[in-house]
């Protein structure tokens, strides 16, 4: 019997194509090419699996050219490249890659707080230019993380994962806003209050956005969000581009009205808004936080066990549109 055809779209790490290939015909994009839009139709009209990495878009224009596609499988927690109603619409099951990344993700968050607040890599770009030719008291003086306040607007796994972080191992007060109050013994567990976006804004002296992007979250810090924040504060962004008003942020941090940020994701990502280029207290990497090898084998091995489970035995590990399986 003939296998089921699937695509992978993006180079992925070699075992994963030898581990899918056990179980279907794989036509994979190893090359890393950039596909268009209309190129990746062209790849998935005779597919019934698609692997994804969160960059491709799985919209109704793609799902009405694709007959055939039973299963998009995400090697991402953040599914905004899914129009899940869409592919619920189309029974087309969408699944992510949710839990095996919360750990070295808030590991990063909370790195990358640490680079912004104690503006490591801004000394760091200083010396290697040639330009510490003398030491001073107040050279790249920066702020305190232990003993401040860690705002997370967004507390799933990935915040609480920074929360703990902060409130065991820095003595910080962790206070944090989402669209629901955790339970008291999450709350507990995290050594975190509760509190308004606006007392949030207002209180913290490290601010992590860890929210998943929708139409509903974009731009949840824009200008009027950045004016509230303390001017000593730091700001750090590991959810989604497009959460943060980037023109806002970089204006912002120009006149100083907040003290520094960090950013591993930017809105129209992999470009970069010009501004931040050029300011010097912002810390920038390239959507690297859940980037280890442990943890990215494990979210696109997660990615492999939703394909065959759905594919091979009509079950999947992590559906994000369970009723298209019910339905089948
Ligand atoms: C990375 O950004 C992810 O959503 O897994």
């Amino acid at each position: 019997m003939s296998k089921p055809k699937i695509f992978v779209a993006r180079a992925i790490f070699p075992e994963i194509i030898t581990r899918l290939e056990q179980h279907f015909d794989v036509e994979s994009n190893q090359n890393d090419v950039t596909l268009s839009k209309a190129d990746l139709i062209g790849k998935l009209k005779d597919k019934v699996g698609v692997f994804t990495t969160g960059g491709e878009r799985i919209d109704e224009e793609l799902l009405s050219a694709c007959k055939q596609l039973r299963i998009c499988a995400n090697m991402a927690v953040g599914y905004n490249n899914f129009d899940v109603d869409a592919m619920t619409r189309h029974g087309v099951l969408a699944t992510n890659a949710p839990d095996v990344l919360t750990e070295t993700t808030a590991d990063f968050g909370f790195a990358l707080l640490m680079a912004t607040a104690r503006r490591i890599t801004e000394s760091e770009h200083y010396l290697r230019a040639g330009k510490w030719t003398k030491w001073s008291y107040d050279m790249f003086a920066g702020s305190d993380v232990h003993g401040a306040t860690l705002g997370i607007l967004g507390m799933g796994r990935i915040g609480q994962g920074i929360a703990k972080r902060g409130a065991y191992g820095f003595g910080m007060n962790v206070v944090y806003h989402n669209r629901s109050k955790l339970d008291a013994a999450t709350e507990a567990a995290c050594k975190a209050r509760y509190v308004s976006k606006e007392e949030l804004l207002k209180t913290a002296d490290h601010l992590v956005l860890v929210l998943p992007y929708s139409p509903s979250s974009h731009h949840a810090m824009g200008a009027a969000e950045i004016a509230q924040m303390k001017p000593s504060a730091t700001l750090v962004n590991i959810a989604r581009g497009g959460i943060v008003d980037d023109a806002a942020l970089a204006l912002a941090l120009r006149e100083k009205r907040i003290a520094a940020a960090g950013l591993d994701v930017f809105e129209g990502e992999p470009k970069v808004h010009p501004d931040l280029l050029t300011i010097p207290n912002v810390v920038l990497t390239p959507h690297i936080a859940s980037a280890t090898v442990p943890t990215r084998l494990a979210m696109a091995n997660l990615a492999v066990d939703n394909l065959i489970s759905y594919l091979t035995k009509n079950k999947a590990v992590t559906p994000l549109n369970p009723s298209v399986i019910a339905t089948k």
